[in-house]
């Protein structure tokens, strides 16, 4: 039986991006490029981070997580900028049916871009081919049709509408399109006979 391999949040690369761990260094990035941002915040779990040091104890806390090799999280930095714009993680890990979901932010100043795209295709191909993982969801508010976009040209397809209760934001109610993208195990299998 194979398992999940725990690598983690592993450095990545694609054509414009980076993706890495985050660094202490990152907090101002993250707090003027989404943290602070009531348009990034509005369709999310999170709420807008009201100062810098708000941004500076969740960061503490993430850097803390990357002990766990079961912790993914990265920081999306752009090549050219040099600078965070923005992030992606995994959530909700089923080890035994090998499943995770996928979350990500992108700084309002690169939207529509390609960015997003870019960064969930990279991940999705390092959790499904050295992660281990068979199914990965991601879920969008149905009225944030842009990452419902994203899910789609990242070569995701609708499965279902489904309502959360957000505890962390005053129990708001979210309607919610789920996403998946299945590991073609079989092509998988054939490859390694090739
Ligand atoms: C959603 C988000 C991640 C998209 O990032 P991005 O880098 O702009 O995404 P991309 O450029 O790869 O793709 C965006 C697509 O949505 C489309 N789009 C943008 N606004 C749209 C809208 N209001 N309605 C429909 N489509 C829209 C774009 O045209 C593009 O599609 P195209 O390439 O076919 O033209 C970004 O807006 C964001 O970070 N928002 C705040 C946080 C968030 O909502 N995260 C997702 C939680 S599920």
């Amino acid at each position: 039986m194979e398992y999940l391999s725990n690598s983690g949040t592993k450095e990545l690369e694609t054509e414009r991006l980076f993706l890495r761990k985050f660094k202490e260094s990152d907090a101002l990035d993250i707090y003027v490029n989404w943290a602070s941002d009531k348009d990034s915040a509005k369709y999310n779990a999170w709420s807008v981070h009201p100062h810098l040091e708000v941004t500076k104890e969740y960061l503490s806390e993430w850097i803390e997580s990357y002990k766990n090799n079961d912790y993914y999280h990265w920081a999306i930095v752009h090549k050219e900028k040099e600078e965070v714009i923005g992030s992606i993680s995994v959530s909700n890990i089923n080890r035994r049916k090998k499943y995770c979901e996928v979350g990500y932010t992108i700084a309002k100043k690169m939207w529509n871009l390609g960015i997003a795209t870019e960064v969930l295709i990279r991940v999705i191909k390092y959790l499904t081919e050295e992660a281990g993982f068979e199914t990965i969801r991601a879920l969008h508010d149905v009225r944030n049709e842009a990452s419902g976009r994203v899910m789609k040209k990242a070569g995701m397809t609708y499965v279902k509408n489904k309502t959360l209760f957000l505890l962390s934001r005053n129990h708001l109610i979210m309607r919610c399109c789920v996403y998946e993208y299945k590991r073609q195990t079989q092509a998988l299998g054939k490859q390694k006979w090739q």
